[in-house]
């Protein structure tokens, strides 16, 4: 085989064999592709795009090009949950939780935040102590005892999708649906789930910038996990304004447990609520979205899913009185008031500039070597739709750093003000299985 000869194929729109994708994966991952060649067939995929067929078997491809993760001495079926990210995205933080406190296992392997976007791994860590440094045993252990335990990437998982990762992003690949669709199922896969839910933001602050493409990339995921034997369903979500009320470390770790507590922001709860949903019916716990509604209602108007919650941070060491009391959380020195430019409506608040403020103020890294700190953040006091009076307060900047000044101009540069009340969006557009 010749990589020229799949290249010419893939130029010419014609189908590629399963050998011929799995000869670009390894080859690319060995070093005996070239850079140049792989950046061409990239190319050659994002303009002739990929049939279901060809994705899964790249998807495939991929997930074998490494180690995969065992996790069947976890009792119960191991349902997977990824968002394609977002600002403000501490969705997996309440329903992992929430799943584990009615019987679905939690096995999860998060991310740390880069750029404007925050990481799981970063939120957690905002907790004195908490560590997802786990032995493979003690993650297995730990689901099996707890029902959740939540570690950082590691090991050699999807080698493959680093380094095609790595030539996307500078050889402006990274937005093709088959690229992302298997970048991403590759992961899931790789660690062992045997079901996933997908969370595909769509909005300005979402890699889907429209509803259409939105779904297109839905609906890949869940042909992949058809053919690759993974129940697989995606509910597509708003991502017009960061989610809930806090952006941050520590501050969203508050937000966390007063949506576990029953007092949530609208957006939070019906997002986390619809994923919840269908995690535990995947999971086999419930039967009907009804059903599982009720019970996952019952789990947080309980305490269960807030106990639970509680446990997984002690038992990977973190400090749990900092949950029952989310004041002895890293607070800030300085707290900065920010004030409506003028009277009417927000109309819009760019997820994207939330996460730059957020990142200006500590609570992000502009490089992986830069230390977070998980006190800084924004706390939004106003969200879409609501109204102003010009200088009310409509967010306040958490933070350490005595010179504000870029943070509070991109924070104002977020919102968008009109005279009418701007037509409610839903929070949930589309569940696609
Ligand atoms: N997230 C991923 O893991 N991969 C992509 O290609 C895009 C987003």
């Amino acid at each position: 085989m010749r990589m020229v000869d799949i290249i010419q194929k893939k130029r010419d729109g014609k189908l590629l064999a399963k050998e011929e994708i799995e000869f670009v994966v390894n080859g690319y991952k060995n070093d005996s592709i070239p850079d140049y060649q792989m950046s061409s067939f990239l190319m050659s995929v994002f303009f002739k795009g990929m049939t279901k067929e060809e994705v899964s078997w790249l998807t495939d491809a991929m997930v074998h090009s490494g180690e995969t993760v065992d996790l069947s001495g976890i009792k119960g079926t191991k349902v997977d949950k990824h968002s394609t990210g977002g600002v403000g995205d501490k969705i997996s933080l309440i329903v992992g939780p929430l799943v584990a406190s009615v019987g679905v296992p939690v096995a999860k392997m998060s991310g740390r935040g880069l750029g404007h976007t925050g990481g799981t791994i970063d939120k957690l860590e905002a907790v004195e102590g908490f560590s997802v440094e786990l032995t493979g045993q003690q993650f297995i252990d730990n689901v099996n005892k707890h029902g959740i335990s939540i570690i950082g990437q590691s090991g050699d998982l999807v080698p493959a999708d680093k380094k095609i990762y790595a030539l996307r992003d500078v050889t402006a690949t990274v937005d093709s649906i088959p690229l992302i669709a298997s970048s991403i199922m590759s992961k899931k896969i790789a660690m062992g789930a045997d079901a996933i839910v997908l969370d595909v933001k769509t909005g300005s602050g979402a890699f889907m910038k429209t509803l259409d493409r939105a779904k297109d990339l839905a609906s890949t995921m869940v042909e992949i996990g058809s053919h690759l034997n993974r129940n697989t369903i995606a509910v597509i979500t708003d991502m017009n304004q960061p989610l809930g009320y806090e952006v941050g470390n520590a501050n969203e770790m508050k937000e966390v447990v007063e949506v576990l507590k029953g007092n949530g922001s609208e957006d939070l709860v019906e997002i986390s609520m619809a994923i919840a949903t269908q995690m535990s019916i995947l999971g086999g716990i419930y039967q009907t979205e009804e059903e599982a509604r009720e019970g996952l209602n019952r789990a947080i108007e309980s305490g269960a899913a807030l106990e639970k919650f509680k446990e997984f941070i002690q038992t990977q060491n973190g400090d749990g009185s900092q949950i029952e009391d989310v004041s002895k959380l890293p607070q800030a020195e300085y707290h900065v008031e920010a004030k409506a430019a003028q009277s009417g409506y927000i109309s819009d608040i760019d997820a994207e500039d939330i996460g730059v403020a957020a990142l200006l103020l500590g609570a992000g890294r502009q490089t992986k070597e830069d230390k977070i700190d998980y006190s800084a953040g924004v706390t939004l006091k106003k969200k879409a739709g609501d109204k102003v009076e010009e200088g009310e307060v409509i967010a306040i900047l958490h933070t350490n750093k005595e010179d504000t000044k870029q943070a509070m101009d991109t924070l104002h540069g977020a919102f968008s003000y009109a005279e009418q009340q701007p037509e409610k969006r839903p929070y949930v557009y589309e569940i696609i299985s």
